[in-house]
């Protein structure tokens, strides 16, 4: 796929280690491994620092000075945004969505807002249920008007440009596993905005590489998150020079752990982020890492996974954590 045509900006520490999950693979009768996005390097890690390489490559392709994104006010894709703007001098114009609706202190002040501050970004909040995509657009349209050469992004870095990281990150699966003489049965991820899920299945169709990968959704339900990840994932292979390569059946969403809805956490999620850090000493996040291992121990212990080496990939969000002190401390 050769993916060295695209402009690229190194951000990320890689590869990330692909490494077992012994004590949760004992409790749950799987042989489950973690793929570390976590450790990304990039204001703690996190999947966006991959699609960042991309996305920072085609600004300054085109000569841009601010980069302008949207996401929910505890967005991971937002805080390492703003990273990626400070450490390569650019502006940073954010707009932060009210979407869980929460005024809780922390929420709205800790965790990826407090970095998100330390990173020098601008932070403009708007409610729940704004046309994000009009604001972005308005936002970058401020820039222009005083003379800046923006670069939109858009919520949660989820084009084909930036799912080019997880075409990447598929590629270095493979070849890993390949190394280890692992064979892999199934690649277990969250999916919200789409770009890491398509990227992995547009890689993995690529490649030719027939592993199955489930999202778990944070989001929306089953049909659209589908639709989202395979629209995604044709744009991409096509971006690749490869249309058609992704078949619609190699795109499977799970959308039965949202619980309440984005952003909102249950006790689930709570005893899938203990469950992880006191077996096997790994952070989840409550938005997306931590509801997809809920699903995946609900699917585990429902036997889905029978017999199965199943990767985790852990695509970091820890730093939400701390917008989500009270809730989290009173279930403990
Ligand atoms: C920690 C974390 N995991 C997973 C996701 C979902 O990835 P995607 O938006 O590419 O579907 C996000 C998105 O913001 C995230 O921040």
């Amino acid at each position: 796929m050769h993916l060295a045509r695209f402009a690229r900006i190194r951000l990320a520490h890689l590869p990330t280690p692909l490494e077992p999950l012994p004590r949760l693979s004992e409790e749950l009768g799987v042989d489950l491994w973690i793929k570390r996005d976590d450790c990304t390097g990039l204001a703690g890690g996190g999947n966006k620092t991959r699609k960042l390489e991309f996305l920072l490559g085609a600004a300054f392709g085109q000569d841009a000075d601010t980069l302008v994104t949207q996401g929910a006010v505890q967005s991971n894709h937002v805080r390492q945004t703003a990273a990626a703007a400070a450490a390569h001098g650019l502006a940073c114009e954010i707009i932060l969505e009210e979407r869980t609706g929460s005024k809780a202190t922390d929420y709205v002040g800790n965790g990826n807002v407090l970095l998100d501050r330390l990173f020098g970004a601008t932070l403009r909040t708007v409610p729940g249920g704004t046309d994000m995509v009009a604001e972005l657009e308005t936002t970058a349209e401020a820039v222009r008007a005083r003379g800046g050469k923006p670069y939109v992004i858009p919520g949660g870095g989820s084009n084909p440009i930036g799912a080019l990281g997880y075409v990447d990150c598929a590629r270095e699966i493979v070849v890993q596993a390949d190394e280890m003489d692992l064979e892999v049965h199934r690649i277990v991820t969250a999916t919200g905005s789409a770009g890491t899920h398509a990227g992995l299945v547009a890689g993995l169709a690529v490649m030719g590489a027939d592993i199955p990968v489930l999202g778990i959704g944070v989001r929306a339900p089953r049909e659209k998150q589908e639709a989202n990840v395979f629209k995604l994932a044709e744009e991409t292979a096509a971006l690749l020079g490869q249309p058609g390569r992704v078949k619609r059946e190699q795109v499977v969403a799970d959308c039965d752990y949202v619980g309440d809805g984005y952003g909102l956490i249950d006790q689930g999620v709570i005893d899938a982020l203990t469950l992880a850090a006191r077996l096997d000493g790994i952070v989840l996040d409550p938005v997306y890492s931590g509801k997809a291992m809920k699903g995946l121990i609900a699917l585990a212990r429902a036997g889905q996974f029978r017999g199965e080496t199943v990767v985790f990939l852990h695509t970091g969000g820890a730093q939400g954590l701390f917008g989500y002190q009270s809730e989290i401390e009173g279930a403990l």
